[in-house]
């Protein structure tokens, strides 16, 4: 089926100008992008977006850096695109990500790992009425 998910290009990607590469693994694979926009988290959306992860001891630091710069939103549509956008991400972990996912290929860190995508459709919904409520 036709889903949505919530893609961000996080700040260490736009720091390191991979916002071009990123976008085009994204359309070259199919995907079509609903919405785009640049966008800084503030320490309330960042609370919001991870309410999975506010109590873990690694929510300091990724609050810091996701907060730390600009960073671009993006809605992404096409066949089980949920799936598929995680299976292109890889590994949280880009030290353990496989060759040829975007971690894989350009990070070398468990928190700067460039791209959030939504990893389930109770997620993708959430965080889609979050970040883009007006879609
Ligand atoms: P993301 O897909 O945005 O979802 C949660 C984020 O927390 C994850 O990507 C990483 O940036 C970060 N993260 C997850 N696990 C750890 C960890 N063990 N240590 C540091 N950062 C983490």
């Amino acid at each position: 089926p036709i889903e949505r998910s919530l893609v961000l290009i996080k700040p260490d990607a736009v720091r390191r100008g991979l916002i071009g590469e990123l976008l085009a693994r994204f359309e070259r694979k199919g995907l079509v992008v609903d919405a785009l926009e640049m966008r800084t988290m503030d320490a309330a959306l960042a609370a919001e977006h991870y309410a999975d992860h506010v109590d873990k001891p690694f929510y300091p630091p990724l609050k810091e850096f996701m907060t730390g710069g600009p960073l671009v939103a993006l809605v992404l549509s096409g066949d089980q695109v949920i799936e598929v956008v995680r299976a292109m991400l890889g590994a949280t972990d880009g030290r353990k990500a496989a060759a040829g996912t975007i971690r894989g290929d350009f990070s070398l860190s468990n928190r700067e790992n460039l791209v959030h995508a939504s990893d389930s459709p109770e997620s993708a919904a959430r965080e889609l009425a979050l970040w883009f409520p007006k879609l």
